[in-house]
C-alpha cells in the first residue's frame, strides 16, 4: 500500500476490473456483481446509487475489504488485493479504510473518546497519543466537549460525527460511508453531508452508497447501479457545503440543475423520503 511500491497508474485509488461476485444460495447462483469495471480517482467524492438488489452493498463489501470477489480483480493504491486472505484483507482495513455506517455502530458501553480510540488500540498505540488524536477528532467534528459521553446521551447526529471520527483515526485512503444519513432527519443529514464534504475538500476520497438523490448530490461522481453492473455515471456536485472549494460541475449536468437534482427545499426533502 504504500506510495513507494504502487505503481504509478495516474491518481487511481480504486479499480475493478471484470469484477463478478456470485452467491451461492442452494443449487441458484446469485450473480451480484456481473463484470464491474470502474476506477475511483484520489480526492474523489463517489456516490453509489441503484435500486434494491442492483449490487450497492456487495460493491461496498468488495471495496472494502469485507468481502472478495468471485473473479476478476481489485486494486487498492496499486495493489491486487483479490487474492488475499481474511487476516491481510482486516489489516488493510485497519491501516487503510475508515468505514461510517447507517446505524453508527459504535459501542454503547464505551464513552465517545474510547470509542474514537478504539482502533488506534488495534494499531497499538500508547493511551497518551490515543487520547490526543481522540481529542482532535471529536473537536474536528465538533464533538471535543463530549468526550466523555456514552452515545445513549447523544443525538443521532453526534453519535455519527462519532463515527466519522473513529472512521478518521488511521487517517484512511478510502472512507466507505453505506447509508450515513440513513437514520438520521434530513436537517441532520445535511450536517453530516457537510462533514463529509469538508473531508473532501481536505483531500479524503469518499465512496458513500445511499438511494436519496438529495444525499447523492453532494458527490461529485454518481455511479448508478443495475441488476449488477453500471448503468451510467453521472458527474459534477449539485450542492456543496460552505467552503472554499467549488463545485465540479460538467457541462451537461447544467440542465439537470433545474430538474431532480437542484437542492430541494425540506418539504420536497421530507415528501420524497416519506414517499
Ligand atoms: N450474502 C448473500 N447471499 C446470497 N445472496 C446475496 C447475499 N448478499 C446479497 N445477495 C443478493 O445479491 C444481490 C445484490 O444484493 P445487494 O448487493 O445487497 O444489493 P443492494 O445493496 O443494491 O440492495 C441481491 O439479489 C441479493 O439478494
Ligand atoms: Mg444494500
Amino acid at each position: 500500500m504504500s506510495t513507494a511500491t504502487s505503481p504509478k497508474q495516474g491518481h487511481e485509488i480504486v479499480r475493478l476490473e471484470n469484477a463478478w461476485k456470485v452467491y451461492q444460495m442452494g443449487t441458484e447462483d446469485v450473480k451480484a456483481l456481473r463484470g464491474v469495471n470502474i476506477t475511483f480517482g484520489k480526492g474523489d467524492f463517489w456516490a453509489i446509487m441503484g435500486p434494491s438488489g442492483s449490487g450497492k452493498s456487495t460493491m461496498m463489501n468488495v471495496l472494502g475489504c469485507l468481502d472478495r470477489l468471485t473473479s476478476g480483480a481489485y486494486y487498492l493504491d496499486g495493489q491486487d488485493v483479490s487474492q488475499l486472505d481474511d487476516d491481510a484483507l482486516s489489516e488493510l482495513r485497519l491501516k487503510y479504510l475508515g468505514f461510517i455506517f447507517q446505524s453508527f455502530n459504535l459501542i454503547p458501553q464505551l464513552t465517545v473518546q474510547r470509542n474514537i480510540e478504539l482502533p488506534l488500540y488495534y494499531l497499538g498505540w500508547d493511551a497518551v497519543r490515543s487520547a490526543q488524536r481522540a481529542q482532535e477528532l471529536a473537536e474536528q467534528v465538533g464533538l471535543g466537549d463530549r468526550l466523555s459521553h456514552r452515545p445513549t446521551e447523544l443525538s443521532g447526529g453526534q453519535m455519527q460525527r462519532v463515527a466519522i471520527a473513529r472512521a478518521l483515526t488511521n487517517d484512511p485512503q478510502v472512507i466507505f460511508a453505506d447509508e450515513p444519513t440513513g437514520n438520521l432527519d434530513s436537517a441532520t443529514g445535511v450536517q453530516i453531508m457537510e462533514v463529509l464534504t469538508r473531508l473532501n475538500q481536505q483531500g479524503k476520497t469518499i465512496v458513500m452508497v445511499t438511494h436519496e438523490p438529495d444525499i447523492a448530490a453532494y458527490a461529485n461522481r454518481r455511479l448508478h447501479m443495475i441488476d449488477g453492473n453500471i448503468d451510467r455515471i453521472e458527474e459534477g456536485a449539485y450542492v456543496t457545503a460552505p467552503g472554499p472549494v467549488t463545485a465540479r460541475v460538467s457541462p451537461q449536468d447544467v440542465s439537470r440543475r433545474a430538474g431532480t437534482f437542484a437542492r430541494p427545499d425540506e418539504d420536497v426533502t421530507r415528501a420524497a423520503r416519506d414517499a
